[in-house]
């Protein structure tokens, strides 16, 4: 996997898994665009990257605002070139049922999560068009295909998410132009270090997210981020509208993991 004269545009690039996806490009020698809403953090992660690759530059843009993906793919082709690789990672978790979630908050987790990534893949796809083709990887979620309570708007930008993956790979296959989904689970970043913050007891629901897994611990930024630089590279050149599970296998036990603990009987070794 190696992705020299390429150039990766991330979103949501300044920390947990988008962070650790600039860290994978940049070590397999990819131009990276470092796209993010937070100034500090991305310019720290462009400062730290340019020890590993070549070019990295940060450009702050709020990807739910179509003017600022507008201007900012302009700037992002206008410094590197063109785009070959898109991964449309940024996203924010919100807490509420339909009938507790107020339109705001809708509206707000529907445009960071979902509308970001339709608005990218609309300015970029054209860019990628001129260079003969490209690939989109697009972090979804478990909650792509399952839902969690009390998670009405994020369950719903996920599954979305997934739709959306499909739309492009139908629609732009001719311009050898591949999209694929990421499903993580429960990842430690710091999204889901503020998510358990807000219990009354963080350290159980860090181990409950532990358990959430069939190896028994949470997944790592980097363990989804070597699946999403292989999704993007030419090895997955026969890959394209798929969902790909990156979640310790906590989709598996139907029921979840405690259900296969009552009443039946133990597995031989
Ligand atoms: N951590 C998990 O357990 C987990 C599991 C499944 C899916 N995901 C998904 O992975 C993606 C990354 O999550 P993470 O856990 O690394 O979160 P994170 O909070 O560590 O990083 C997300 C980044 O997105 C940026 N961002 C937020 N809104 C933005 C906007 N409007 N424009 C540009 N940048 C914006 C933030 O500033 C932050 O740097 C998200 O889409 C999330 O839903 C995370």
């Amino acid at each position: 996997m190696n992705f020299k004269n390429k150039v990766v545009v991330v979103t949501g690039a300044a920390s947990g898994i988008g962070l650790a996806c600039c860290r994978e490009f940049a070590g397999r020698d990819a131009s990276v665009a470092i796209i993010d809403l937070d100034q500090k953090t991305g310019k720290r992660a462009a400062q730290e990257l340019r020890e590993i690759a070549g070019q990295v530059e940060f450009f702050g843009i709020d990807v739910s605002k179509r003017a600022q993906v507008q201007a900012g793919v302009a700037r992002i082709v206008k410094k590197y070139g063109g785009i070959d690789v898109l991964i449309n990672n940024a996203g924010i978790q919100r807490y509420a049922s339909a009938t507790t979630c107020s339109e705001k908050d809708w509206d707000l987790v529907l445009s960071v999560n979902l509308k970001s990534a339709f608005l990218m893949s609309k300015y970029v796809i054209p860019e990628m068009i001129k260079r003969g083709g490209g690939a989109i990887v697009i972090t979804g979620s478990v909650q792509s295909v399952a839902a969690v309570g009390n998670s009405v708007h994020y369950v719903v930008s996920k599954h979305g998410l997934l739709g959306l993956t499909r739309s492009l790979a139908l629609d732009y296959a001719r311009h050898n132009i591949r999209a694929n989904c990421v499903l993580p689970g429960a990842i430690d970043t710091p999204m889901l270090r503020w998510a358990v913050s807000l219990g009354p007891d963080p350290a159980g629901a860090l181990a409950a997210c532990d358990r959430m897994h069939l190896r028994g611990t949470m997944g790592r930024p980097e363990e989804v981020a070597r699946v999403i630089a292989f999704l993007a590279s030419d090895l997955a050149s026969f890959m394209t509208g798929a969902a790909v599970a990156v979640d310790g296998g906590m989709l598996i036990p139907a029921g979840g993991l405690a259900s296969q603990e009552q009443g039946l009987p133990a597995a031989k070794p």
